[in-house]
Parts: C-alpha cells; structure tokens; sequence
C-alpha cells in the first residue's frame, strides 16, 4: 500500500506517484504471455517519458518505440540498446532521420511514400543501408475513442495495403533501404480482441504474399501497442488471449513479434496527487477547486476521459461535484459528477490510473510549473524529477526581455 499523505507531505502537490512494482508485474505478465515465441515488448515511450521510467523497462529488457529523436535520445540515454529502438511517427524531419540512421536503431517506421524517398536519400548521403518498416493501415475500427483511433483511412497513420507492397518492391531494390520489418497500430485503450486479430490477419497475409511473390523475406512482425486497461468498469483484454490472438495469424512463419506496449505498462500504475483548495458552488453545481489542473493531466480535458478520484481519509455523505483546476478555462476539471464528501482546505484526492499519457501530456499554461515525479519501488520512494520552478518556465525567454 502506497502512503499517498506521507508522499504528499513530503514532496507536496501536485504529485505524480509511480508504483514501479506494478510496471513490472504488467511487463511480466504480457512477455510471458509470448513464451514459446521470438518477442520483443517494445515500450511506447510517450506514455511515460521519465527517463527514470524508461530506465525501469530498460532494466526488465524491454525496446523503445519511439516518435521523436528527443525520445530515441532518451532511451539510448537509460540504457536501451540500439537494437531494440524502434522510431515511428508520420512527421520525421531530415535531420531526426539522419541521427537515427546514424545511431543504428533497430529500424525506422516508415509511415509514407514520401517519408521513405527522405530515408532514401539520407541514406545514400551517409552512405549506407538503412533497416526501414512500413507501417501499414488495414483500415480497421478499433472501436476506440475516435482521438486515439489510428487504424482507419480517415486516420493520418501508415499506408494503405496495395501502396506498402509498392514500397516494400521499392526498398527491396534500393542500395540504400533494408525492409527488415512491417508495422500496425490501430489505436489505443483497445479493449475488444477481434479488431486486433483482424489486422493481424490482413497483415499476416501481406507477409506471407511479399515473400512468395517478390521473395521478401520479413523479420519482424510488428503489432504497435494499444492494450486498454480498466479505468472505469471496461472489461481488458487478458494479455496470454491478446498474445494468442496474433500468434494464430502467423502459424508456420519465422518472424518475431514486437509489441509496443504504452498505457498497458503503466497507467494505473500512476497516481496524481492533488490538494484541495476550496469548495464553491455557483447556484445548485458543486465544485471542488483542486491545486492540480489540466496543464498537470490534460485527459479528462482532451478525451473526456475519466479517471477514478479518492478522497484520502474522507467519510461522511456523499454528492456529487466537479473537481476543477485553478486554469483558465472551462475546460479545465479532472473529473465530472464525481461522488464526493464535503471536503476542506488541505484534503487530499488521489486521482488514478495516471502513469500513462498524464504527465507527459503536461504544459506550462498559466505559466504553472510542471509536477514533481516520484517512483515507489520495493517499500521505498525517491524523486525522479524536480517539480518545475518559476525560473524554469521563464529560463528561455528572459535573457530576450531587452
Ligand atoms: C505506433 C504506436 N505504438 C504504440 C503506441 C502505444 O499505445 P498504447 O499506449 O495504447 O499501448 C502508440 C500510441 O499512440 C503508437 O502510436
């Protein structure tokens, strides 16, 4: 049991909280869920960027699936080795391709036509073979919420099936591209299995046709992330049914799986502390204003995502409030409707399942400096980043103030 009133004692709030024993429970329980197979869990570094964190699946043997070069440096930076780093994205500038050619990551994920003349070239400069995998869009509904669904032609996401066999003729029979991988990622928060199979399938029978019709022969079978978590009342998918699910679509074929686990590795293994700072009500509406806002987690905002929120210590008759954050916009609650008892200057709230695509997603709107992190490991707790200062926010302007 985390002792959420003696972290908030001691590092104040607002506070993100990392139980780094359930990141490795869940890391656990989705390799073993691909024994018996050749696998990789790749994590989503955008989940939960702190170094401190990556470093934490580093050290179970996990990749990196990254969308930036500031999130490949970071997962060379705790300790990934060059060999399990993925970069995806569909908007890689010349000069972020070039570095990652140049640090011999594993491969890069080439989201179009035009991505890959840019990897084409840049290669060549360098003067050499750059390992590339095209990421598919099998034009699947994951059925998500439309923000994180990334599977669809309305998406922005990958290519379609008959512009990837081009492009992988073309790698083929260019002196400067590998095609060593293929790539899927349908959304995110996925909590029903047949979507899953189904674009494993589509994507399973495109293997199997760029090897027997033009001799491509692929290594890595790559299924992006996207495994929901329960964050309400969702029924999850059970990871060994997730795993069984692909493995039934590439019988008979030798190529390792990468899966690129986010949110499944560490959202409810995240906590956001927050204090109370007063209650109001404006005519019959209840609101709890809290010091922690939607620059700190910006999901309730952004998705309407709801986040289960505990009053520490509170009893007493409960009705229903809004929590609120001290931003300037309506917009800005960390939860609606929320069952609540009175509660007073100083109360705590516990607002879960935050380790994923919470602080990361973080700003400094309101100029109101960024959370400190902590991670509990075995009993005990330590920083792993400052909460963000005032100096900080105003570092890379006031030297231009004239
Ligand atoms: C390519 C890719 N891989 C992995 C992930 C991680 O997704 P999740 O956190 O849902 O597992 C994402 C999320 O957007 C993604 O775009």
């Amino acid at each position: 049991m985390i002792d959420f009133k003696k972290l908030a004692d001691k590092y104040q709030t607002p506070l993100y909280v990392y139980d780094f024993d359930s990141m490795s429970k869940q890391y656990s329980a989705l390799k073993e869920a691909f024994r018996g197979r050749k696998s990789m869990l790749a994590y989503a570094v955008k989940a939960n960027s702190n170094l401190s964190v990556v470093k934490h699946f580093a050290k179970l043997g996990a990749g990196a699936d990254c969308v930036s070069i500031g999130e490949v440096r970071r997962a060379f930076m705790a300790g990934i080795p060059k060999y399990r780093i993925i970069f995806s994205g569909v908007g890689k500038r010349d000069d972020e391709i070039r570095e990652a050619i140049e640090r011999d990551i594993l491969y890069i994920n080439v989201e179009s036509e035009a991505e890959l003349a840019r990897v084409e070239i840049i290669a060549k400069e360098l003067g050499v073979c750059a390992r590339i995998s095209i990421r598919v869009n099998p034009n699947i509904d994951p059925k998500t919420h439309p923000y994180i669904s990334t599977g669809l032609h309305d998406n922005k996401f990958g290519v379609d099936i008959d512009t990837a066999k081009r492009l992988y003729i073309r790698s083929n029979n260019s002196e400067n591209l590998d095609p060593v991988g293929i790539h899927f990622h349908i959304g995110s928060q996925l909590t029903e299995l047949d979507p899953i199979r189904e674009a494993a399938e589509i994507v399973a029978d495109m293997v199997r046709s760029l090897s027997a019709a033009v001799g491509i022969e692929l290594k890595f079978f790559d299924v992006g992330g996207g495994l929901g978590v329960c964050y309400e009342n969702e029924e999850t998918i059970d990871p060994y049914e997730y795993a069984q699910a692909i493995l039934s679509t590439l019988t008979g074929m030798d190529i390792t799986v990468i899966c690129e686990p986010g949110r499944y590795l560490s959202a409810n293994a995240g906590y956001f502390l927050t204090k109370v700072l007063y209650e109001k009500r404006n005519g019959d509406k209840r609101f709890v204003v809290v010091d922690g806002a939607m620059n700190d987690l910006l999901r309730p905002s952004l998705y309407s995502a709801y986040h289960r929120v505990d009053a520490l210590g509170k009893g007493g008759e409960l009705s229903r409030a809004d929590v609120v954050g001290p931003v300037c916009e309506s917009g800005d609650f960390l939860a609606k409707d929320c069952e609540l008892p009175k509660m007073e200057h100083n109360d705590l709230l516990v607002i879960h399942s935050a380790g994923a695509y919470g602080f990361g997603m973080g700003s400094n709107y309101n100029t109101r400096g960024r959370s400190a992190e902590v991670a509990v490991e075995e009993g005990s707790d330590r920083l792993i980043r400052r909460r963000e200062t005032f100096d900080d926010i105003i570092a890379l302007e006031k030297e231009y103030l004239g």
